[in-house]
């Protein structure tokens, strides 16, 4: 018989992602729409459990909602069979902790980026994973976006022709918290708790990066902190230890050249928080959360530089806009009901532990790569080969 439900252990789901894109935007509007439905027609409903430290906001979020089962005892809700997915919305610092009880206890796996602190601990968490036989997935949100889905399109349908270059620009200014209380959590501010943009952004650049243009092959990094004091939740100054901004050059599989930008230090004059342009030799694009906007070569202009004259030709107005076509749905949603039928029928899940494990190297080596001034190359990662049951007998 058809599964009929699906029990989650949503931990940390008082947080900004684990509240907003996990609980509302997905787990409650699938819940909303009977469930998922799966490759035989029939859907499978959720059924959360809210995890947390405070006992006081979970209660007052389950009352919101409506919803009967919450626990501050994480430990005990692994060891209830009732509840067969565990997802992990903490904080960086306190995941792979987390994760590795959930492992433990069985637990099919869905959290947010970064798997772990270091790519030792999130290999680590992969094979681990790996020899428990459990399914496991890692948040890919951008690669859902309207914006990306759009570019995924024009890339397979070979609009670009040779991709030559991509070029992003990340970000937005995040207030230090003084005249204006900050618009992001001070612990993404503190080295020492898990923060900084490259360990934030670096994962999601590498699965953008490998999933549209190719797998990266190298990075160079320069990561700043350009703003030493912020103030914290309380209105209290701390010490802010960890990047603000990165600026990096990505060299990809293939001969793309990707460039980007991250920054909570820089004032918006884009069209979206984030764009990427893409050249290419057929045509070029620039991409956004939400839009596209294409130049074909046949419409390409013949600027001539000539610093004498102003320039009075619209470049913005040689741009065509890439319509929706299909429906938009939000991007969390739409991996968490992938996650669900890998769970539930085995459908395909390309976004596991190993795939996380390559964006953790990935802020790594930018990391390491702005310490030390040098270009970073990253060779293929694999998990190490698991030891064969019969390994060693005999002997
Ligand atoms: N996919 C994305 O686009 C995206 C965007 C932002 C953040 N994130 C990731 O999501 C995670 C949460 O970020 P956030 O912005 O929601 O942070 P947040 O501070 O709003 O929420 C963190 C949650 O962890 C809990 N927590 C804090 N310290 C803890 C501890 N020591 N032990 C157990 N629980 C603890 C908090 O109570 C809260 O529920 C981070 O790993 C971050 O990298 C992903």
């Amino acid at each position: 018989m058809a599964q009929k439900s699906i029990g989650i252990i949503m931990n940390g789901v008082s947080g900004r992602m684990g509240y907003r894109q996990h609980l509302v935007r997905s787990v409650l509007a699938i819940r909303e729409q009977g469930g998922v439905l799966l490759s035989s027609g029939d859907r499978v409903q959720v059924e959360p459990l809210l995890v947390g430290r405070s006992e006081a906001k979970l209660a007052e979020l389950a009352a919101r909602h409506g919803l009967a089962d919450y626990t501050t005892d994480l430990d005990a809700a692994l060891a209830d069979p009732r509840w067969e997915i565990y997802a992990d919305f903490l904080v960086t610092k306190a995941r792979a902790a987390a994760i590795r009880k959930a492992i433990a206890a069985g637990k099919a796996i869905y959290t947010e980026k970064p798997t772990a602190e270091s790519v030792e601990e999130a290999l680590e968490l992969a094979a681990l994973a790996r020899a428990a036989g459990i399914k496991n997935g890692v948040v890919h949100d951008k690669l859902y976006l309207p914006g990306l889905q759009k570019l995924r399109r024009l890339i397979d349908s070979g609009f670009f022709g040779r991709i030559l270059s991509v070029r992003g620009e990340f970000g937005y200014w995040v207030f230090e918290g003084d005249w204006q209380p900050a618009q992001r959590p001070s612990w993404n501010y503190r080295a020492e708790d898990g923060g900084g943009i490259v360990v934030d952004m670096f994962p999601h650049w590498n699965y953008v990066l490998e999933n549209l243009f190719g797998r990266v092959e190298s990075v160079y990094a320069r990561a700043v902190t350009h703003i030493p004091t912020r103030f914290d939740e309380a209105g209290e100054p701390y010490a802010a230890t960890a990047d603000d901004a990165a600026y990096a050059v990505f060299e990809l599989a293939g001969g793309v050249i990707a460039q980007l930008n991250s920054s909570w230090t820089v004032r918006v004059d884009r069209d979206e928080l984030v764009e990427f342009q893409v050249d290419g030799t057929h045509g070029s694009a620039v991409a956004g959360l939400f839009n596209c906007r294409i130049q074909p070569r046949n419409a390409t202009p013949k600027p001539v530089w000539n610093p004498d004259l102003a320039d009075t030709h619209d470049y913005d107005g040689d741009w065509m806009a890439v319509p929706d076509n299909d429906p938009v749905e939000n991007g969390f949603r739409t991996q968490w009901e992938q996650f669900i039928r890998h769970v539930v029928e085995d459908g395909p899940n390309e976004f596991d532990f190993l795939a996380g494990a390559r964006g953790v190297r990935l802020a790594e080596a930018g990391l390491e790569s702005s310490r030390t001034g040098a270009r970073v190359d990253l060779p293929t990662l694999d998990l190490p080969a698991p030891v064969p049951a019969s390994a060693g007998a005999g002997r």
